[in-house]
């Protein structure tokens, strides 16, 4: 009688479980779990950009992002977080230069919203709040994957595009 109303509510699970005879069922809830951290973690693995420098550099931003998120992580992840973001828009900017990249004024503004934004989060009194900590972890990391794959690849094909990659 109670399998008959769970095959009628949750069937695809109650044929699992009872496949060969065998307990399928937390198999499945684990591959379930498995999947969706797979599909919905912030941090994306695929490759960002063909110009090695700029794809490892954004890898180290995420992981940091992902980091800030952590339970345990104290204002040192932002300050770490602050001085990687320097030294990957510095070397942007300075390619952006060198190679008189027409859009180099709106990539710039980009990236000082992002400073700002960070300088902001370092002066914020609940910057050592776990839930205050997620939140902003996922709105920098939805911000920089837009930057990332939007303004940042008109970049990476000017850069390719020229002899200086
Ligand atoms: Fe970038
Ligand atoms: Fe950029």
């Amino acid at each position: 009688m109670a399998a008959k109303k769970e095959a009628r509510i949750l069937p695809a699970i109650a044929v699992g479980r009872d496949l060969f005879g065998l307990q399928l069922l937390p198999l499945i809830l684990i591959w379930v779990v498995a999947l969706g951290r797979f599909l919905f973690h912030p941090v994306p693995m695929r490759k960002t950009s063909d110009i090695l420098w700029q794809d490892a550099q954004h890898q180290v931003l995420f992981e940091i992002l992902d980091m800030v998120s952590e339970p345990g992580s104290d204002a040192k992840v932002l300050f770490r977080l602050r001085d990687y973001t320097e030294t990957h828009f510095s070397l942007e900017e300075l390619y952006m230069l060198e190679l008189g990249y027409p859009g180099r004024d709106a990539h710039i503004c980009a990236h000082d919203k992002f400073r700002e934004e960070i300088d902001r989060l370092l002066e914020a009194d609940q910057a050592h709040d776990t839930q205050f900590k997620e939140i902003i972890s996922v709105f920098l990391t939805e911000w920089l994957t837009r930057h990332v794959f939007g303004i940042d690849k008109k970049l990476e094909q000017y850069i390719l595009d020229s002899a200086e990659k």
